[in-house]
C-alpha cells in the first residue's frame, strides 16, 4: 500500500482484535520513531503489550476496547511543538497503515496516569496514538468541501487541488477540519483556525498537503 492509498484508506479505529502486532511491523515503526527523534529532538515512544493506558473510565466513555499498542507523542515544550508532533505522528498514522494496523490520535480519551511513557524534564506529551488490529478498517465521515477550507480559483494548478482533497482526508480533533490553506505561484500557506488542538491538526494536515500535493511542486511560504 502507497502512502496515497493509506491517506484514502485511513479511519479512526477504536476497537481492535489481540492479534499482537508482528516482530517486522514492530521494526519498521521503531526505526521510523528514531529516525523522527534524531532529527527533530522529538521524544516519541511506541509501547506494545501494554494495555494498562486505555483501561479506565475516560478510555470507556471514547467507546475504546482492546488497546494494547500506543505511541507516545512527547517532545520538548515550545511554541511548535503541537505542529510538529502532528506533522510526524500522522507519518507514524500513514506507515501503520501501510502495515496493514489501524490507529486512533487520542488527546482526551485516555488514562495519563496510566501512560507508560517516560517525560523528561521540560517535556510534555499532548497526545497519543492507539495502533493494533482494528475489529473494522473505520468508517467514512462527514467532510467539508475544498472550498470550506481553501482559497480557490479557476487556474488553480492540479497539484494545489490534490494537496487541499488530501488535506480532507486528514483526521483532525472531534473532525473539525478547522484549516484554511491560500496559495500564491508556488507559494502555499497553512492556518489553523481556531477549535480544540487545531495546532497539531495543523501538522496533520501539511503532512497530507504535501503528500498530495508534491513537495517538488510548491515552498510552504508564510504570506500568500
Ligand atoms: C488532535 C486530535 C485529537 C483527537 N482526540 C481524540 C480523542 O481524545 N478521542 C477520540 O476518540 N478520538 C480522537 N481523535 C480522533 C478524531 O475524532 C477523528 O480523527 C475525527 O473524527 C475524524 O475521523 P477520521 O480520523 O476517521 O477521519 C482525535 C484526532 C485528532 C487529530
Amino acid at each position: 500500500m502507497t502512502l496515497q492509498q493509506a491517506m484514502q484508506n485511513r479511519h479512526s479505529v477504536r476497537q481492535y482484535l489481540d492479534t499482537p502486532l508482528t516482530a517486522q511491523q514492530i521494526a519498521a515503526l521503531r526505526a521510523k520513531i528514531d529516525e523522527i527523534n534524531k532529527t527533530t529532538g522529538l521524544h516519541i515512544q511506541l509501547f506494545t503489550e501494554e494495555p494498562d493506558c486505555f483501561t479506565g473510565a475516560l478510555a470507556r466513555y471514547g467507546s475504546f476496547s482492546g488497546v494494547r499498542n500506543y505511541i507516545a507523542m512527547v517532545g520538548k515544550k515550545g511554541k511548535d511543538l503541537a505542529e510538529t508532533i502532528g506533522y510526524h505522528g500522522e507519518e507514524l498514522v500513514l506507515l501503520a497503515q501501510t502495515l496493514g494496523l489501524n490507529t486512533c490520535w487520542v488527546a482526551l480519551t485516555f488514562s495519563k496516569r496510566k501512560c507508560k511513557a517516560v517525560i523528561g524534564k521540560g517535556e510534555k506529551m499532548p497526545i497519543v496514538i492507539s495502533l493494533g488490529y482494528g475489529a473494522t478498517q473505520g468508517h467514512d465521515r462527514k467532510c467539508k468541501a475544498p472550498g470550506d477550507v481553501a482559497a480557490l480559483s479557476d487556474d488553480d494548478p492540479q497539484w494545489y487541488r490534490d494537496g487541499v482533497a488530501a488535506a480532507l482526508n486528514a483526521p483532525t480533533a472531534i473532525n473539525q477540519q478547522k484549516f484554511y490553506f491560500t496559495r500564491k505561484g508556488t507559494a502555499v500557506t497553512a492556518k489553523a483556525t481556531g477549535g480544540v488542538h487545531s495546532d497539531i491538526d495543523l501538522g496533520i494536515v501539511k503532512l497530507h498537503f504535501a503528500l498530495g500535493a508534491g513537495t517538488e511542486n510548491f515552498t510552504w511560504g508564510d504570506e500568500a
